[in-house]
């Protein structure tokens, strides 16, 4: 049965979503059906399906009553809006059903895991939020909340940790039918740890070990954990708020690292640790495994410092990342946009062995929704090579290559924002054979940019008015690129 609060959210997407035009949206980046968006959830292939999940508050363009809004794809390129599938319409989840996975289970019932908020008067008169785990069943439409809920609770904590910063469950199922769960929680000194969680019906749960702890060094709560192995690694995916930078590396201030080592069944053992993006709107990722292996993770294309410029009259406000597929290469995790992507290509333009003078413009490549790509051959004397995108009246939005420095800087100072704050970011880059290759997608409002095999990608988010899709090329000094362009179409 639907509460009275999900039906009128499902009321209200329905009624507000045909007044929005598709060409007010991205062409293939994931939005709320109306209103507010962050963290993907509950990524998972149901009955055939890609699911995406994502938080929501369908009554505003900024966060509060949280939902999970619901959308599904069988190429994670074109998606079909479905109704919200959770509502925090019962007094565990009443200030928020916050993220969580899901699961596609063998007897066809599709499993979403997520944190309800609570707020609670303690025994000394204050306030809390406290955060429990919750699970709810359903049929990839409705989904039923246990009537155990919350099934995994403060009480569940090690010694000394915080129950108002326990949260985002990501769990699986292992070959032998069990789950496991990985849960984000605040040690109670404000430094974040990934707890894994052990259960065989989903309800009942016990703790298996602390994965990994930030001790003050990486951020402080590590939000949204996921666990995967990928090639002969295991993978400890966090989201740290608070982190600071260190040279070119985790400037987001809420950044998306991937602790890479070994798992022996219980304890986890960090080797390294990589920035999983340079761009300025990315967080609170997820991954799936795809029924054809693939390791795809999507994320917000947002960041809580970024989120606070919203154009004017918008009905709909964040998106989520393209679906990227993970390899392991080179000692690092490399991020490919979804391959599917490349059914939509359109319109190929080819240069090759271009010779970029102080503004070189090339017939044919243009477009806010491609898939560009690029290699870049700057000569010894060339000082900086430019991608200039999006251009037009006072706009554009650069990626600038600095050889010598083996440096990128992305800046989109000028790409529509009525906001002065940080606009670009640097990335340290390795060229192959003095040669250095970039993937840019373009979306309406977006730039996701891949560097080299994936090895760095770095997204941001463009408010650049649709008409406006120049693109042209700069040098100081001799470089010589190759240029490949395809037009993504992908009919609404
Ligand atoms: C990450 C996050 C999660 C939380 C959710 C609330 O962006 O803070 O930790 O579950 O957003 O919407």
């Amino acid at each position: 049965m639907t509460s009275a609060m999900l039906n009128r959210a499902r009321e209200y997407e329905a009624q507000q979503q045909k007044t929005i035009l598709p060409r007010q949206r991205p062409g293939f980046h994931l939005t709320g059906a109306v209103g507010w968006v962050n963290d993907p959830n509950g990524f998972s292939f149901y009955q055939n399906e890609y699911h995406l999940f994502y938080q929501s508050n369908p009554y505003d363009v900024h966060w509060g009553s949280i939902h999970w809004g619901h959308a599904k794809s069988t190429d994670l390129v074109r998606w079909e809006y479905l109704p919200a599938a959770l509502a925090p319409d019962m007094p565990y989840d009443a200030m928020g059903c916050f993220s969580g996975s899901g699961a596609a289970l063998p007897d066809g019932r599709h499993l979403l895991m997520y944190t309800g908020v609570e707020r609670v008067t303690r025994a000394d008169g204050t306030q809390a939020e406290l955060q429990a785990q919750c699970i709810a069943w359903g049929d990839g439409i409705n989904y039923e909340k246990d009537e155990s809920n919350p099934v995994l609770t403060a009480a569940d904590l090690p010694e000394g940790a915080s129950d108002t910063d326990f949260r985002d469950p990501k769990l699986w199922q292992e070959p032998d039918g069990s789950f496991r769960a990985v849960l984000a929680s605040d040690r109670g000194d404000g430094s974040g740890q990934v707890l894994l969680y052990r259960s065989d019906d989903a309800r009942a749960w016990e703790l298996v070990s602390v994965l990994d702890q930030s001790n003050g060094k990486l951020g402080g709560m590590w939000e949204c954990p996921d666990f995967f192995p990928l090639g002969d690694r295991q993978v400890l995916l966090v989201s740290p708020m608070n982190m600071e930078p260190s040279g070119l590396e985790f400037h987001a201030g809420n950044n998306v690292i991937a602790l890479i080592g070994s798992f022996d069944g219980r304890n986890f053992h960090r080797e390294q640790v990589q920035n999983m993006d340079y761009g300025l709107d990315f967080y609170a990722p997820q991954t799936m495994l795809a029924p054809d292996g693939r390791r795809i993770l999507v994320g917000w294309m947002q960041n809580w410092a970024t989120c606070s410029f919203v154009p004017a009259g918008a009905k709909y406000f964040g998106q989520l990342t393209l679906p990227r597929e993970l390899h392991w290469h080179g000692g690092r995790i490399c991020q490919q946009p979804i391959r599917e992507l490349e059914d939509y290509r359109k319109n190929r333009v080819v240069c090759q062995k271009v010779f970029v003078e102080r503004e070189t413009v090339l017939a044919g490549i243009r477009g806010s929704m491609i898939d560009l790509l690029l290699t870049l051959r700057p000569e010894p004397d060339c000082a900086f090579l430019q991608i200039a995108l999006r251009q037009g009246g006072c706009h554009e939005t650069t990626v600038t290559y600095f050889p010598g420095e083996q440096r990128l800087c992305l800046d989109r100072s000028r790409s529509g924002y009525r906001f002065d704050v940080v606009h670009t970011r640097e990335i340290a880059v390795q060229p192959e054979d003095g040669t250095l290759k970039l993937r840019l997608i373009l979306d309406r409002f977006s730039l996701e940019l891949f560097v080299g095999r994936g090895e760095q990608t770095a997204s941001v988010v463009l408010f650049t008015p649709e008409q406006e899709d120049g693109i042209a090329f700069r040098a100081r000094g001799n470089a010589e690129i190759d240029v490949e362009k395809y037009d993504l179409i992908i009919e609404p």
